[in-house]
């Protein structure tokens, strides 16, 4: 996360979520999964950690957080002390594009939001390794739900994520990567506005009064706030998926 410019610390700094995704929706996924007894299990990007400490309460295992953007394992940390979770919830700031862990060590990894950082057909591929046999993948994953969309959403997300495809693409890929798809369903619109977008926007508003005589600082806040505006307008053309697997 150095690269990131420090306006994006201050207007992501203690937001609930850093992206789609509520608590509800992280139980349905997780229970669509066969039932394991305390499974170890990794959480790749975790970010502040809500789907974290939910798993943690879900499968009464150990969770383990990983981020390089020591901030929020920090925030996760924390949390998991005032949850009482702390004796199954660790911390390890690292980085997805270079796990170390020993093969097979999880019989669960789970990425809310954080695949697409290396690509969902190279994460499902790397991190395959990590899983016992017979273990479960858990990610969501941006994608088109309609075709042909208007041309400012495409060009959005053909700038931001020229691989972005359908959730058919997906099951494709997810079986041409050695696991078997056991479920998915579309994150409903709620997941993307009551942990994610509404708190970033109201975060964005105040830095834009803060900043009101910074040119530079208003020109990164409002390019921010276009991605949430662009949501409203265009919400029915994509889409975050959840997608189960087993792997082969
Ligand atoms: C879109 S956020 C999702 C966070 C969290 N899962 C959620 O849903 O709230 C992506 C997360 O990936 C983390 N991240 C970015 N690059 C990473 C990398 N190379 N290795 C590990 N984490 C990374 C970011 O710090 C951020 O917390």
């Amino acid at each position: 996360m150095n690269g990131l410019p420090p306006l994006f610390f201050e207007i992501h700094q203690d937001l609930p979520r850093e992206g789609p995704g509520r608590d509800v929706y992280t139980r349905k996924a997780y229970e669509m999964l066969p039932r394991l007894h305390k499974p170890k299990i990794l959480d790749v990007g975790c970010g502040p950690g809500k789907q974290t400490l939910e798993l943690a309460r879900l499968s009464g295992g150990e969770v383990v957080g990983l981020d390089n953007h020591q901030p929020y394992l920090d925030a996760l940390a924390e949390k998991s002390v005032e949850a009482d979770l702390n004796d199954r919830v660790k911390t390890v700031n690292g980085s997805m594009l270079d796990l170390n862990f020993p093969e097979e060590d999880f019989d669960i990894i789970w990425a809310e939001g954080s695949i697409y950082i290396m690509g969902f057909e190279q994460g499902l591929k790397d991190w395959q390794r990590l899983l016992k046999p017979q273990g479960f993948l858990g990610v969501t994953e941006a994608v088109w739900l309609e075709e042909n969309p208007p041309p400012e959403i495409q060009d959005f997300w053909e700038e931001g994520y020229p691989a972005m495809t359908t959730t058919a693409g997906n099951l494709d890929t997810i079986r041409e990567c050695g696991y078997c798809p056991i479920g998915h369903f579309v994150l409903p619109e709620d997941a993307w506005w009551e942990e994610y977008y509404l708190p970033l926007e109201k975060r964005i508003l105040k830095l834009l009064e803060k900043y009101h005589d910074d040119e530079l600082a208003r020109a990164y806040l409002k390019e921010e706030m276009r991605e949430i505006d662009l949501y409203r307008r265009y919400s029915s053309w994509y889409g975050y998926v959840f997608f189960l697997m087993q792997k082969k």
